[in-house]
């Protein structure tokens, strides 16, 4: 693909014959993310999406974080061709391509964390971590946070600290207790980071003091908010929760289902912080898009899992095996944390220039190529840009750029995830697209 004609919009989006499958779709499906711009992806390959009517984009959302090492990559093509032809399913007879794939995490992974349970999904790895948390200490309490997305079954989404997720499934099930998280732009404890002395771990003490003492099993947190909006909260925030976990007995379970795979720059998040987790959920890029999640965890602590059990019909299918070999071999062969920290620095500084510019921008933030761009009305207000975000979204998606659409807590925040291995100069481009789009909305 000549990347000079990328990106190449030449029908309205929707196109006539996006229209016609659309139509065709809303007799059938139901359709569960209702704002999203309706282009009709028909294939893609490393960052560019072409659309059925031949329309091609620059893909800055990864379909969710997950397409870390590029779409169609020569590699998961032929894995994932052989593998199916071979073998697709075999419930859970070992395989040889399942030992490959645990020597693979192995490989990445540190040797006190290489005890490894394959799953389908973020939100079934995130139950398995809590159950295996609860069995390994005998407790049930979890603490959580506020802002926090650890999924859509009911357990994790009584974890969750997003109204509009705990919404509408009838009682959640009790036992999981939220704490702020270091949301220092928009402080839960109304204080700013230069002298707050980040009072939210102070906080966590004040719970273990006063409630939460004596059946508490685990603090489970993201390194950064993802749904929330790309929240990074400063490194001090993680490093003070191990020390207030090792201080009262807690486990420390890292949800790195969006992080991990090279997306924040390393493979991965917790290995910014010069410390480790007990347990870690990993998912979206682990297998490159098969659908493939895992929870790794100390020695001792999978030792309680064998006697709670956790079968399940699809884990560790050997198409999933195979995508997580092909996976781990791609982003360390091809250097793609690394990479991923060279372009989202590079992202970072253009978008503190339009943060000069742009008083629509509130904040933007990022770890490697996990970033967020909040959009305010006003900088001292901080009040949501909801509808300006939702203009600029489209003007983006319209223009052949593909984010996701706006998010956060307050439905004010575009994220900005592209496969890691995009080109410095595909991502200049969509950065142009973006400081457009912003332009066009703030001169309205
Ligand atoms: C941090 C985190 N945990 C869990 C999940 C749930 O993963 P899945 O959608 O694969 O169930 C997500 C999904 O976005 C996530 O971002």
């Amino acid at each position: 693909m000549m990347l000079n004609d990328v990106p190449l919009i030449r029908t309205e989006i929707p196109g006539p014959r996006a229209r016609g499958l659309l139509e065709r779709q809303s007799r059938l499906l139901v359709y569960t993310l209702p704002s999203w711009v309706p282009v009709v992806w028909e294939k893609a390959e490393g960052a560019v999406v072409t659309d059925v009517d031949g329309n091609r984009y620059i893909d800055f959302s990864s379909g969710v974080s997950v397409m870390n090492t590029g779409h169609s990559h020569p590699v998961f093509v032929e894995r994932l061709q052989a593998q199916v032809a071979k073998l697709s399913h075999c419930y859970f007879s070992p395989t040889e391509v399942q030992v490959e794939a645990m020597e693979a995490l192995a490989s990445v992974l540190p040797p006190t964390l290489r005890r490894v349970v394959l799953t389908n999904t973020g939100a079934e790895g995130v139950e398995m971590a809590v159950k295996v948390a609860r069995a390994f200490t005998g407790r049930n309490d979890i603490i959580t946070f506020m802002g926090s997305f650890h999924g859509r079954s009911s357990l994790d989404a009584a974890m969750t600290g997003i109204w509009h997720v705990r919404k509408g499934g009838g009682p959640l099930p009790s036992g999981h207790i939220h704490a702020p998280y270091a949301y220092c732009y928009r402080c839960s404890l109304g204080l700013e980071r230069e002298c707050c002395n980040l009072q939210c771990l102070r906080y966590l003490d004040d719970l273990m003091i006063t409630f939460a003492r004596g059946d508490t099993a685990a603090a489970v947190v993201e390194p950064y908010l993802g749904v929330a909006g790309s929240i990074v909260p400063p490194p001090e925030f993680l490093q003070g929760l191990r020390a207030f976990c090792d201080r009262h007995n807690l486990l420390l379970v890292f949800d790195e289902v969006q992080a991990s795979f090279g997306r924040t720059g390393k493979m991965f998040a917790f290995e910014h912080y010069g410390f480790l987790p007990d347990i870690v959920i990993l998912g979206k890029g682990i297998a490159g898009g098969v659908p493939t999640s895992a929870v790794a965890m100390r020695e001792d602590i999978s030792d309680a899992l064998r006697a709670v059990g956790w079968p399940s019909t699809f884990a560790a299918n050997p198409l999933s095996c195979a995508g997580v070999t092909a996976s781990v071999e791609v982003l360390v062969k091809e250097g793609l944390p690394e990479k991923a920290a060279r372009t989202g620095s590079r992202i970072m500084e253009r978008l503190n220039a339009m943060t000069e510019r742009y008083p629509l921008i509130g904040d933007a933030r990022g770890i490697g190529l996990s970033i967020g761009v909040e959009f305010v009305r006003d900088r001292i207000s901080k009040e949501p840009a909801r509808e300006e975000s939702r203009a600029i979204f489209e003007h983006l998606t319209r223009s052949g750029l593909i984010t996701l659409p706006p998010g956060g807590l307050y439905n004010n925040v575009i994220r900005i995830t592209p496969p890691l291995m995009i080109s410095e100069e595909l991502a200049d481009r969509g950065m142009d697209l973006f400081e457009d789009a912003i332009r066009q909305v703030s001169e309205r």
